[in-house]
């Protein structure tokens, strides 16, 4: 038997309608605070990632799923939106109409990562990005946004983390600091950071690795290193944050693994998921749209791990199937094809109902309503033909009425809309 995909999975009905759920919230919220939807592919040039994203990265480094198309150009599955975002919103000239735009976009994206719980190949993010206001304002309306979803959802056990990561003016001075400083301490470090080491320093400070946490302590703080420019920033984000009661950790510690931000930075971590702590993250990325040739222009963004944020919430937990308001239960062939044409009409007029398609007993047919916990039955057996009336069960207080079959289905429609 064919099988998935190692770190793919399906999501399957029963855990879909919790998606689904997510989803509607997060678009009414995102909409809300103006953020227009974008649907971009999956597949772009592997220059915009690399380029977007920085070579020195993980994702860009081992994690893309790339391949040349039939004439030998670089293809890749998007390992995340934001640089696609940035494409869009330069080729499509939307700097000038308006430089200031929201968007937010909401689909898989693909990074060959080792499998682990919370951690797929194909995983879903939830994105929002906001071009053209170098404010502070922005960064606090996002980071709120972002906290009244999570509070909506009542999502258990999730902190905000919040950082700076400086701008070109003060970074290359903290990255000079911190090379000094592991410098002598590479021995210590997993291989990975001692990579790290040389070609992004800033990620050793934020490996999770036990020896590598231990190597750093006492590690230069980027927080002692900010120009004013960027404390002064930093300062006006936190002080927005606490005007409109949003909770957060300052951590010094917190890199993030694009190398496209600056400034603001931020993940919401929860300890529910083991190694895969973050839920969300996101932040400053003024440098991006002239990185890829657009015209400079402040930008600031986030995305949500849809998997981690669905996990959390328990969709591997509980069942989130609706039952169905209705069964039809018929008995003989001529009631059967009554019922046909019932269920029909019900579906079309919006009300979701069953039946069973093979003529089975009365008895298996209701054991099949009882499966699918529905609300009611309707019976039409023979007895009930020839009265011209069929009855409706309400399965919750076992009370049976009796409904013409002429004008049947507005009847039951409003008898259950009635409760
Ligand atoms: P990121 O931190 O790489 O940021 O990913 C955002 C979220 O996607 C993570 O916090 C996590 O919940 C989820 N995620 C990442 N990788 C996986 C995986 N392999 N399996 C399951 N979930 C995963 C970005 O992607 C940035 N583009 C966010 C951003 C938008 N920054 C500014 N704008």
């Amino acid at each position: 038997m064919i099988k998935l995909i190692r770190g793919f999975r399906d999501i399957l009905p029963g855990d879909v309608e919790l998606w689904q759920d997510i989803e509607a919230k997060a678009r009414v919220l995102l909409e809300n605070f103006g953020f227009r939807e974008i649907r971009l592919p999956i597949m772009e040039s592997t220059d915009l990632f690399s380029r977007g994203i920085g070579t020195d990265t993980d994702i860009v480094e081992k994690e893309m799923y790339s391949f040349p198309d039939s004439k030998g150009r670089g293809q890749t599955l998007r390992p995340e939106a934001t640089a696609s975002v940035v494409r869009a919103y330069i080729e499509h000239g939307f700097a000038g109409s308006d430089p200031v735009q929201k968007f937010y976009t909401i689909g898989p994206m693909f990074r060959h990562e080792r499998p682990q719980k919370g951690r797929y190949r194909q995983f879903y993010q939830i994105n929002a990005e906001m071009y053209g206001v170098a404010s502070p304002l922005a960064d606090v309306q996002i980071m709120y946004m972002l906290h009244l979803f999570f509070t909506g959802l009542s999502v258990p056990d999730v902190v905000t983390h919040v950082n700076s990561l400086g701008c070109p003016e003060c970074r290359p001075k903290f990255r000079d600091a911190l090379t000094a400083f592991v410098s002598d301490k590479t021995d210590r470090l997993c291989s990975d950071c001692q990579r790290r080491a040389k070609t992004n320093p800033l990620r050793v400070i934020d490996c999770k690795v036990p020896g590598c946490k231990e190597a750093v302590e006492g590690a230069p703080s980027i927080q002692d290193h900010l120009c004013q420019d960027c404390r002064e920033h930093f300062e006006a984000v936190i002080k927005g944050l606490d005007n409109l009661s949003v909770p957060y950790e300052i951590n010094p510690r917190l890199v993030r693994g694009l190398d496209y931000y600056t400034r603001t930075t931020f993940e919401v971590q929860t300890s529910l998921l083991g190694a895969q702590n973050a839920v969300a993250g996101g932040g400053r990325y003024d440098g991006l749209v002239k990185i890829l040739e657009g015209k400079d222009t402040p930008a600031i963004g986030f995305a949500i791990g849809f998997d981690r944020l669905a996990a959390l919430l328990g969709a591997e937990e509980k069942d989130f199937t609706v039952p169905p308001p209705l069964f039809v239960a018929a008995l003989g062939a001529e009631a059967q094809k009554i019922a046909f044409d019932w269920l029909c009409a019900f579906n079309a007029k919006g009300l979701r109902a069953e039946m069973d398609y093979e003529g089975k007993s009365l008895k298996s047919q209701m054991k099949q309503a009882n499966r699918f916990r529905v609300g009611h039955v309707l019976i039409l057996g023979e007895t009930e033909l020839q009265n011209n009336k069929a009855v409706l069960r309400n399965m919750d207080t076992k009370e049976q009425v009796e409904v013409a079959l002429d004008g049947l289905v507005d009847q039951v429609i409003a008898l259950i809309n009635q409760g």
